[in-house]
């Protein structure tokens, strides 16, 4: 079955940051951040690595949802690991993040083990069991085009500043045109490779 998430604009094989929220074997549920890719038909994939509640609650209950928001306290709460309990909707048997825009529940069905040099990496491949839109509005954050437009700032001033500076936004743009090519849209990666041809000239 094919999925409508065109209404929260999320492509086939582009990355979207969510909030990924399990529940342990106690009942004890967990949000973190993580990166999503919908795969096409009925699949999802997350690559998370070895140590994260997240990924010990996947492997132990097989289920989780991706919460789609653009809420900067959630992702910010989250990642500080202090999001509150009344952040949770009332579900005993499910973790899901109150009034989120939208949200999937994935049932996990392939999980391999990527060994690294200094830890472990999962790639853990999921099928969607449903798919919920509770505001219209709801879109999926896709980091690339925040890279994007800090270039584009800095590119406005990149003719009169010194040396220093220059070589400073080089890096930055550098380094964020690595993250566009990783997880953006074609677009955003031809803006990133038009503006770095640019830069360039300088
Ligand atoms: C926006 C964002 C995206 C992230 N994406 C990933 C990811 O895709 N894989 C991963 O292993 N860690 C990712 N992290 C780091 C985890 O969120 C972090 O390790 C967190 O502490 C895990 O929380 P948990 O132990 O509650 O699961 C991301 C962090 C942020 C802020």
């Amino acid at each position: 079955m094919n999925h409508d998430f065109g209404k929260v604009g999320i492509e086939k094989d582009i990355q979207y940051e969510c909030i990924t929220t399990t529940i342990n074997r106690d009942g004890v549920k967990n949000a973190g951040a993580f990166a999503f890719r919908y795969l096409g038909e009925d699949m999802v994939f997350s690559s998370i690595f070895e140590g994260s509640k997240t990924l010990k609650n996947m492997l132990d209950t097989r289920e989780y949802v991706v919460n789609i928001t653009q809420d900067p306290l959630v992702f910010t709460y989250v990642t500080l690991d202090c999001l509150g309990d009344e952040y949770f909707t009332s579900d005993d048997d499910i973790a899901i993040i109150k009034n989120t825009p939208a949200y999937i529940i994935v049932d996990v069905v392939d999980v391999e083990k990527k060994t690294l040099k200094d830890s472990n990496l999962y790639f853990v491949t999921g099928r969607i069991r449903e798919f919920i839109i509770n505001d219209e509005n709801a879109q999926a954050f896709n980091r690339g085009l925040s890279g994007l437009i800090e270039g584009l700032v800095n590119f406005s001033r990149y003719k009169i500043v010194d040396d220093e500076k220059r070589k400073e936004y080089m890096d930055r743009l550098v380094e964020n045109k690595r993250i566009i090519d990783k997880v953006s849209d074609e677009k955003t990666r031809k803006a990133m490779a038009d503006l770095k041809a640019e830069y360039e000239k300088y």
